[in-house]
């Protein structure tokens, strides 16, 4: 049993929710025409680092026919993923050493995993598993551009808060979250030295607004619902990770303004007062294939 990703990085349903965010229907057209795929073959998928499913979800209904398969090491997320995400096999293993046989995959595929594990074991294992020909899809998020609403900023009390903070975590070191990051350049370098060719990158952006009128009112709440959780998750978060470093006068403080700044933000939805915040993300795809 591990949990470590779950308990201490990033909980399951903060994850679902966001990444359900960034592979919505939305934004399909641009992961499809990039991953090239024929769509009415019956290929077999394979996700590293899946997480709660939500990719392998998206991929499931962008191609109905394909066989997919999605792979973490967190028995949370796996757990999750077999109950909410139907049609789909889900396994729990290490991306360094894939539980599959040579040769048995047409597509690999992650996001935002490539960063955090060791590349010979990343890469490796992807191109031992995939068939001749088969393509090996990494998806890495970018800095994007994020602009909070006014209501949502932090005052002077939440600031101090978070600065004191961030000069104890070590979560980042001490789970090996992002020990392998790189750049532009790198990435697409990587995959042709694991043995890819006909290396190719682009990026697909993902433009949150919930003002938006294009987005349904349901999507604009989901919008606004990604952000709350991953605030709530990461103040519920401190009292474990740094025990003893906040008062619980100051906990209850942080989490009333929350509550507050974001009934505000619900309320100025429903009202149709716009703010015209908007988190957008930048992902970057390369995409290399197995001679
Ligand atoms: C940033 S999360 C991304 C999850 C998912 N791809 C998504 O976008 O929602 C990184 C994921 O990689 C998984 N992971 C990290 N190292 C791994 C390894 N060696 N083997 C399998 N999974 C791993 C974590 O458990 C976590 O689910």
């Amino acid at each position: 049993m591990n949990t470590v990703w779950s308990d201490f990085v990033q909980g399951t349903d903060t994850l679902y929710l966001s990444r359900a965010l960034r592979f919505d229907h939305a934004f399909r057209e641009q992961y499809i025409r990039f991953l090239c795929l024929d769509g009415d073959a019956g290929f077999d998928a394979l996700e590293v680092g899946c997480g709660p499913g939500a990719l392998c979800a998206a991929l499931k209904s962008w191609y109905p026919k394909a066989n997919v398969t999605g792979l973490d090491r967190d028995s949370s997320f796996v757990a999750f993923a077999k109950e909410n995400v139907p049609g789909v096999r889900f396994v729990e293993g290490d991306a360094c050493r894939l539980p599959f046989e040579d040769a048995s995959f047409d597509l690999t595929i992650s996001n935002t995993v490539s960063e955090h594990v060791e590349p010979d074991g990343f890469f490796g294992e992807q191109f031992r598993v995939l068939k001749s020909g088969g393509v090996c899809a990494v998806f890495s998020s970018r800095r994007g551009i994020h602009v909070e609403a006014d209501c949502l900023k932090d005052d002077e009390f939440e600031r101090s808060f978070w600065s004191r903070a961030a000069e104890k975590d070590d979560s980042f070191e001490k789970y090996a979250v992002c020990r392998y990051p790189m750049n532009e350049s790198q990435l697409p370098a990587a995959m042709e030295k694991y043995g890819f060719g006909q290396v190719e990158t682009d990026y697909a952006v993902v433009p949150l607004t919930p003002d938006d009128p294009r987005f349904s009112g349901s999507m604009a709440r989901r919008m606004i619902e990604a952000v709350y959780r991953e605030k709530k998750e990461c103040l519920s978060s401190v009292p474990r990770t740094l025990p003893g470093l906040f008062t619980a006068y100051e906990l209850e403080r942080m989490d009333k303004r929350l509550e507050e700044k974001f009934a505000l933000r619900y309320e100025q939805l429903e009202k149709g007062e716009k703010q015209w915040d908007t988190s957008v993300s930048l992902i970057m795809m390369i995409r290399g294939v197995k001679p």
